[in-house]
Protein backbone atom coordinates (compact mmCIF):
# COMPACT_ATOMS: atom_id res chain seq x y z
CA UNK A 1 0.00 0.00 0.00
CA UNK A 2 1.89 3.41 -1.01
CA UNK A 3 2.12 6.28 1.58
CA UNK A 4 -0.61 8.86 1.44
CA UNK A 5 0.15 12.62 0.11
CA UNK A 6 0.04 14.55 3.07
CA UNK A 7 -2.31 17.74 2.63
CA UNK A 8 -0.71 20.06 5.32
CA UNK A 9 -2.70 23.77 6.45
CA UNK A 10 -1.58 26.02 8.76
CA UNK A 11 -3.13 28.51 11.21
CA UNK A 12 -6.08 30.41 10.66
CA UNK A 13 -7.08 28.19 7.45
CA UNK A 14 -9.64 25.83 9.18
CA UNK A 15 -11.34 29.66 9.04
CA UNK A 16 -11.50 29.74 4.87
CA UNK A 17 -14.97 30.18 4.01
CA UNK A 18 -15.67 33.09 6.68
CA UNK A 19 -12.32 34.68 6.59
CA UNK A 20 -11.53 37.76 4.23
CA UNK A 21 -13.57 35.90 1.37
CA UNK A 22 -12.42 38.67 -1.28
CA UNK A 23 -8.44 37.56 -1.00
CA UNK A 24 -9.07 33.74 0.01
CA UNK A 25 -12.43 33.00 -1.74
CA UNK A 26 -16.25 31.54 0.13
CA UNK A 27 -15.16 27.85 0.10
CA UNK A 28 -14.50 26.20 3.47
CA UNK A 29 -11.62 24.23 4.43
CA UNK A 30 -13.61 20.73 4.90
CA UNK A 31 -15.22 21.75 0.75
CA UNK A 32 -10.97 22.21 -0.21
CA UNK A 33 -11.04 18.86 1.75
CA UNK A 34 -13.43 16.83 -0.15
CA UNK A 35 -12.36 18.49 -3.51
CA UNK A 36 -8.68 17.11 -2.97
CA UNK A 37 -10.25 13.71 -1.88
CA UNK A 38 -12.17 13.25 -5.04
CA UNK A 39 -9.63 14.36 -7.17
CA UNK A 40 -7.01 11.85 -5.46
CA UNK A 41 -9.46 9.07 -6.37
CA UNK A 42 -9.61 10.23 -9.67
CA UNK A 43 -5.75 9.87 -9.71
CA UNK A 44 -5.54 6.89 -7.59
CA UNK A 45 -3.67 8.32 -4.99
CA UNK A 46 -3.86 8.38 -0.84
CA UNK A 47 -4.41 12.12 0.52
CA UNK A 48 -4.22 12.58 4.05
CA UNK A 49 -5.63 15.94 5.72
CA UNK A 50 -4.21 18.11 8.63
CA UNK A 51 -4.83 21.66 9.90
CA UNK A 52 -3.34 23.01 12.69
CA UNK A 53 -3.60 26.73 14.72
CA UNK A 54 -0.37 25.74 16.14
CA UNK A 55 3.65 26.12 15.12
CA UNK A 56 4.94 22.77 17.16
CA UNK A 57 1.92 20.69 16.53
CA UNK A 58 2.70 21.50 12.48
CA UNK A 59 6.32 21.07 13.41
CA UNK A 60 5.19 17.18 15.31
CA UNK A 61 2.80 16.20 11.83
CA UNK A 62 6.04 16.61 8.90
CA UNK A 63 8.23 14.91 11.46
CA UNK A 64 5.78 11.90 11.21
CA UNK A 65 5.83 12.24 7.69
CA UNK A 66 9.19 11.43 7.39
CA UNK A 67 8.09 8.08 7.65
CA UNK A 68 4.44 7.90 7.00
CA UNK A 69 3.82 10.48 3.93
CA UNK A 70 4.87 9.74 0.27
CA UNK A 71 4.84 13.83 -0.29
CA UNK A 72 3.77 16.95 1.26
CA UNK A 73 1.19 19.84 0.09
CA UNK A 74 1.37 22.74 2.54
CA UNK A 75 0.16 25.84 2.84
CA UNK A 76 1.57 27.13 6.38
CA UNK A 77 -0.23 30.17 6.48
CA UNK A 78 1.33 33.40 8.17
CA UNK A 79 3.72 30.62 9.49
CA UNK A 80 5.34 30.32 5.82
CA UNK A 81 6.87 34.17 6.55
CA UNK A 82 8.02 33.92 9.98
CA UNK A 83 8.98 29.99 10.84
CA UNK A 84 12.52 28.56 10.83
CA UNK A 85 11.31 25.68 12.92
CA UNK A 86 8.31 24.64 9.93
CA UNK A 87 11.39 25.15 7.26
CA UNK A 88 13.55 22.54 9.72
CA UNK A 89 11.22 20.29 9.63
CA UNK A 90 10.77 20.34 6.28
CA UNK A 91 14.28 19.74 5.61
CA UNK A 92 13.78 16.40 7.33
CA UNK A 93 12.05 15.02 4.65
CA UNK A 94 13.25 13.59 1.55
CA UNK A 95 9.75 13.26 -0.52
CA UNK A 96 8.64 16.10 -2.71
CA UNK A 97 7.29 19.65 -0.80
CA UNK A 98 4.62 21.43 -2.89
CA UNK A 99 4.12 24.91 -1.55
CA UNK A 100 0.21 26.49 -1.90
CA UNK A 101 -1.28 29.89 -1.40
CA UNK A 102 -4.72 30.69 -2.16
CA UNK A 103 -3.91 34.69 -2.31
CA UNK A 104 -0.64 35.41 -4.88
CA UNK A 105 1.55 36.45 -1.97
CA UNK A 106 3.77 38.38 -4.76
CA UNK A 107 1.15 40.67 -4.96
CA UNK A 108 0.16 41.53 -1.18
CA UNK A 109 2.28 43.28 1.63
CA UNK A 110 5.94 42.93 1.53
CA UNK A 111 6.04 40.92 4.62
CA UNK A 112 4.72 37.89 2.88
CA UNK A 113 7.49 38.12 -0.35
CA UNK A 114 9.23 36.36 2.38
CA UNK A 115 8.70 32.45 2.23
CA UNK A 116 10.79 30.01 4.21
CA UNK A 117 9.18 27.00 2.93
CA UNK A 118 9.99 28.25 -0.45
CA UNK A 119 13.60 27.37 0.46
CA UNK A 120 12.86 23.85 0.55
CA UNK A 121 9.86 23.38 -2.09
CA UNK A 122 9.65 21.40 -4.90
CA UNK A 123 7.74 24.01 -6.25
CA UNK A 124 4.67 26.46 -5.61
CA UNK A 125 1.61 26.86 -6.34
CA UNK A 126 -0.33 30.62 -5.55
CA UNK A 127 -2.66 32.70 -6.80
CA UNK A 128 -5.36 30.30 -7.81
CA UNK A 129 -7.42 29.91 -4.79
CA UNK A 130 -8.67 26.45 -3.51
CA UNK A 131 -8.10 25.33 -7.17
CA UNK A 132 -4.16 25.50 -6.02
CA UNK A 133 -4.58 23.15 -3.84
CA UNK A 134 -5.94 20.20 -6.61
CA UNK A 135 -3.46 21.63 -9.51
CA UNK A 136 -0.49 20.83 -6.28
CA UNK A 137 -2.15 17.45 -6.31
CA UNK A 138 -1.69 17.06 -10.07
CA UNK A 139 2.05 17.90 -9.91
CA UNK A 140 2.63 15.59 -6.99
CA UNK A 141 1.20 12.55 -8.89
CA UNK A 142 3.38 13.58 -11.84
CA UNK A 143 6.83 13.86 -9.45
CA UNK A 144 5.51 10.28 -7.93
CA UNK A 145 4.90 8.58 -11.45
CA UNK A 146 7.95 10.27 -13.26
C1 LIG B 1 -1.91 32.38 2.72
C2 LIG B 1 -1.11 33.68 2.59
C3 LIG B 1 -0.47 34.05 3.91
O1 LIG B 1 0.25 35.27 3.76
C4 LIG B 1 -1.55 34.24 4.97
O2 LIG B 1 -0.95 34.54 6.22
C5 LIG B 1 -2.45 33.07 5.07
C6 LIG B 1 -2.93 32.47 3.84
C7 LIG B 1 -2.67 32.02 1.42
O3 LIG B 1 -3.10 30.89 1.30
O4 LIG B 1 -2.86 32.89 0.56
O5 LIG B 1 -2.85 32.66 6.14
O6 LIG B 1 -1.01 31.32 2.99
Amino acid sequence: MPLPILVVNGPNLNMLGAREPSIYGKISLPEIEERLQLKAKALGVEVECFQSNEEGVLVTRLQEAVSNASGVIINAGAYTHTSVAILDALSLLTQPIIEVHLSNIYRRESFRHKSYVSMIARGIICGFGADGYVMALEAMKGLQTA
